[in-house]
């Protein structure tokens, strides 16, 4: 089974650049099974309803997302009522929204599953300890990780943690494709982080100036997304099988 997953999409920009490409990613790749990371999509921070229509109507079938699942609060007049958007599944005590889908592709039970790391991150829920409770009722299934987190070791150790359990983890949340993609020993495929969607010209999606700003003040300055320029979109192909997983990373500038 063939899978493509599309990092996160930063700002209008972002979607435009989904609208753009992906229908032509699909119809070169043909994958069974295409995922978005939207967490960024409106204004680079969050996500309304008709952001997560325009994506799922240029060819996503789901829409993860992470730590900035919450940012607009229009969020909440549509989570429930989808199962199409997920959320981080390790958020604690009673949470609007959905973790996991669980998909009939071709036969085959496919649950996909968003998780958000911890480290120097909100101390939220064990991610860890989330895919093990998720385990124990899904391990007939094969199951796909968003994994949304902020450092490298973090996500390496996810991966490794879950070798042979899932069959493939990819990192999300910080922007920039990592040239690390690979299979573990017991079959997992694995990337540190897939990369973004959106503007080329700005840092990470935002307004360069603004950030440059910031480090030369160290005082805060509103981020906004940088809406001109040249545009990206970094995904992965990742191919699924019984045993062994492969993955490639590739993108698209322009
Ligand atoms: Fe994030
Ligand atoms: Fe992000």
């Amino acid at each position: 089974m063939r899978l493509l997953f599309v990092g996160d999409v930063v700002g209008n920009i972002g979607i435009k650049t989904v609208e753009t490409y992906l229908k032509q990613l699909k119809s070169e790749l043909s994958p069974q099974l295409t995922i978005v990371n939207g967490e960024n999509a409106n204004g680079g921070k969050g996500i309304k309803e008709e952001d997560f229509k325009r994506i799922l109507n240029s060819g996503a079938d789901l829409v993860t997302s992470g730590n900035h699942i919450w940012d607009k609060r229009e969020v909440l007049d549509f989570i429930d009522d989808t199962t199409n958007m997920l959320r981080p599944l390790n958020y604690p005590g009673d949470v609007p929204g959905h973790g996991f889908k669980t998909i009939n592709v071709n036969g085959q039970k496919v649950t996909v599953l968003n998780l958000q790391g911890t480290a120097m991150m909100q101390p939220i829920d064990n991610p860890f300890y989330a895919f093990d409770d998720l385990y124990k009722e899904h391990s007939d299934e094969w199951i796909f990780v968003d994994f949304h987190a902020e450092t490298t070791s973090e996500k390496i150790a996810f991966g490794q943690y879950v070798d042979g359990r899932a069959k493939a983890v990819v990192g999300t949340h910080t922007h920039v494709q990592t040239n690390d993609a690979q299979t573990f020993p017991k079959g997992t495929a694995f990337i540190t982080d897939v990369g973004m969607t959106g503007s080329l010209d700005g840092i990470l999606g935002v307004q360069s100036q603004r950030v440059i700003q910031r480090f030369l003040t160290q005082r805060p300055s509103k981020f906004d997304v940088e809406e001109a320029g040249r545009v990206q979109i970094n995904y992965v192909v990742v191919d699924i099988n019984d045993n062994k997983s492969t993955i490639k990373a590739d993108y698209i500038r322009s």
